[in-house]
């Protein structure tokens, strides 16, 4: 969230017969339906007055910083929630998810020697993909839980019905969310010297603590040699936050599409960096529609069924320019398929010639349910895919970019596995999400710990 960063020159050019609203000439997935189209309508004009969460400055800057990153000068982090929730819109969550992630991003640095691009799954991951449109328990059948954007998780016919005033309540939420982040960030809470305004109650007691304690050490010792030598170095006193969300609710992104007085165009202004989902992604779709036309940098999430042939039109439709940071492909494929799904389409973008960043999501191809009925992950499928994906970089010539990934700050049991070995007893403990599983503070430092020691291994420049 710094102006520091240069800005890119490539010109807008705004594409064919695309206006906000043109994506309401195709066919929207995973939409809710609204009773009343006139209580929509005016919860979009009410959105569509207020200010926007992020700035046009703001989404330049980091489409020049996943450029940096497509050239191997930064590796990308990006993580947080499945689904916020407005419940969870509180001082304890934000901070420890922004601490876990800073924690993360100093072993990145660390080990990766290059700068890491942060880039949060908050301030308005509200809206959630579902595989049916309604749920049935006992013989009861409602509309399914599509987020705090849209519903209410509580299984009860008022809870459930789509109410757009939450696209309202989701704006209040998501800068109420920024507003903590960039204070803190601004307040010196980020500052490298201070590592330990992060450190988390769990320190202490975790097999990990010795091996992050090392580090937070020697870079503290670099941090002060340099200093010695230099004076003080402002650039470490700082850090860059970023923000995304899974644009799925094309009402509410197209309430905060924006024009700006000095960048042509339109942004998406609600977030630094949307993403289309896998299962709206289709080159005919709303959201390919919606997204060919803004400025920002975006992502496509790419699982294990698409073939070359439907990723390289839809690498045209979004990046027509080959821009350089427009377009993010992140593949989710799980551990079992990557090996097969992901070499054929490395091949064909390369073949291409087309620039994009990989990033890979170990998470989303790697869920299960287990016996006792909770839907989970287990760590050595991850870490597995993880694994696999820098190796299958490596072999075809491109590189890995980036992680995605689903974790809090919070001492949850979702994911089975990690150091602790969580078996399926324990997800009974402490499960909370209301969607996917998540890491928790401990699995996910560990997963940038293993990241280091592989990419020390197989990541090109
Ligand atoms: C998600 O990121 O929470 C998600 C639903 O992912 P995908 O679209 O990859 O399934
Ligand atoms: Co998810």
């Amino acid at each position: 969230m710094s102006h520091a960063m240069s800005m890119p020159s490539v010109p807008a050019s705004l594409p064919d017969q695309w206006s906000p609203a043109s994506w309401q000439q195709r066919q929207a997935l995973q939409q809710p339906v609204y009773e009343d189209a006139g209580e929509l309508a005016q919860a979009a004009r009410e959105l569509a007055a207020l200010p926007p969460l992020v700035t046009s400055w703001e989404v330049l800057a980091l489409k020049q910083a996943l450029a940096d990153a497509q050239e191997g000068k930064r590796f990308l982090l990006q993580g947080g929630d499945c689904a916020e929730s407005f419940a969870d819109c509180t001082s304890p969550i934000i901070s420890n998810r922004l601490k876990v992630l800073l924690q993360m991003s100093l072993v990145l640095v660390h080990g990766l020697k290059k700068p890491v691009l942060r880039v949060g799954r908050f301030a308005g991951q509200y809206a959630k993909p579902r595989s049916t449109d309604t749920e049935t328990r006992e013989g009861v059948t409602l509309p399914s839980f599509r987020g705090d954007l849209v519903n209410s998780p509580d299984f009860t016919p008022e809870a459930r019905r789509a109410d757009p005033r939450r696209l309202l309540q989701a704006h209040a939420n998501s800068a109420l969310t920024m507003n903590f982040v960039r204070a803190l960030i601004d307040g010196g809470f980020a500052d490298l010297h201070h590592p330990e305004y992060w450190d988390l109650a769990w320190v202490e007691h975790s097999p990990l603590a010795a091996e992050y304690r090392r580090m937070v050490a020697a870079i503290g010792d670099s941090l002060r040699f340099m200093e010695t030598l230099a004076g003080p170095i402002a650039g470490f006193s700082r850090v860059d936050f970023f923000t995304s969300h899974e644009a799925l609710l094309l009402h509410y992104e197209e309430a905060l599409t924006r024009q700006v007085p000095r960048h042509q165009g339109w942004f998406n202004l609600s977030t630094h960096f949307p993403w289309i989902g896998m299962r709206t992604a289709a080159l005919d779709g709303a959201h390919v529609e919606y997204f060919r036309g803004i400025r920002n940098p975006v992502a496509v999430k790419v699982g294990p069924s698409v073939t070359p042939d439907q990723l390289l039109p839809l690498i045209d439709a979004l990046n027509p320019e080959d821009e350089p940071g427009r377009l993010t492909l992140i593949h989710r494929m799980g551990s079992a398929a990557i090996g097969r799904a992901l070499p054929p389409l490395l091949e064909a973008v390369r073949r291409e010639g087309r620039r994009v960043l990989w990033v890979a999501d170990p998470m989303h191809g790697n869920t299960e349910t287990t016996s006792n009925g909770y839907k989970t992950r287990r760590f050595d499928n991850i870490r597995g895919e993880l694994d696999q994906a820098f190796d299958i970089h490596a072999s075809a010539g491109t590189r890995l970019g980036g992680v995605h990934l689903e974790l809090t700050g919070e001492n949850v049991t979702e994911c089975m596995g990690g150091a602790r070995d969580l078996s399926e007893v324990d997800l009974e403990r402490a499960y909370k999400s209301m969607v996917d599983p998540r890491l928790n503070y401990e699995q996910s430092l560990e997963l940038a710990m293993l990241i280091v020691r592989k990419s020390a291994g197989s990541l090109p420049g």
